[in-house]
């Protein structure tokens, strides 16, 4: 069966670097016939997470916004690829919130000690996308722990990440050397639907 393969983009600039990425992974994924899926949370309301605890009891979030669309996508995509730019050395705060509101999925995990993946299921991966204006060598470090727990509170391994450093103006990623050729190996694997590399 074709691999579900969730493209999220994260950035609030339309059309932007990280977008451009995760367009080429995508394309990729699509071309291996995985089936794709492309949300922008920039066209969703997404609030913060308010730290109520109500995820707590159930392993559900009590607030009615658009997440609540996206958490069935961020359960059933067997590949998820998060695609978000460095904003004030971090990640951009629409994906940061995101992150934030997956608090339910920790809750599943560690509280009431579910599985996030139902049983059977073939073992979910995740790529990380990311671009920066500057050069500095620590750009990526804070943003990159919060993706890698994003895939992990998901249940997702992941296999690769494309980081690109001094991309600043829109569509200077189409200058960045090999990054779309890194892309479409990421797309390629991702969509792979053989379950050795999990
Ligand atoms: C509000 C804001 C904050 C930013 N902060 C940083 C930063 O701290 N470090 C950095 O290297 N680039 C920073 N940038 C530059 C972006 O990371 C860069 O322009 C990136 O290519 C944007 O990707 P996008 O087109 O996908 O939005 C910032 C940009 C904005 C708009």
């Amino acid at each position: 069966m074709a691999r579900i393969v969730l493209g999220i983009a994260g950035s609030p600039r339309r059309q932007g670097n990280t977008e451009t990425l995760l367009d080429w992974v995508l394309a990729a994924a699509q071309e291996s016939g995985a089936e794709v899926v492309k949300i922008r949370l920039r066209q969703l309301n997404i609030r913060g997470c308010v730290a109520c605890e109500g995820c707590l009891d159930d392993g559900a979030c009590v607030q009615r916004d658009d997440m609540q669309e996206l958490y069935p996508h961020l359960r059933e995509a067997d590949s998820i690829v998060l695609a978000a730019p460095i904003f004030s050395m971090g990640m951009a705060a629409q994906a940061k919130a995101m992150v934030d509101r997956c608090q339910p999925f920790w809750a599943i995990k560690y509280v009431l000690r579910q599985r996030v993946v139902p049983e059977g299921r073939p073992e979910r991966r995740g790529a990380y996308l990311c671009a920066a204006g500057t050069t500095f060598d620590d750009v990526f470090d804070g943003a990159r722990q919060v993706a890698d727990y994003f895939f992990h509170v998901l249940e997702a391994k992941k296999i690769g990440e494309l980081l690109c450093p001094g991309v600043d103006a829109k569509g200077e990623i189409l200058d960045f050397e090999g990054a779309r050729e890194v892309a479409a190996d990421l797309g390629r694997r991702l969509a792979d639907e053989s379950s050795g590399e999990g």
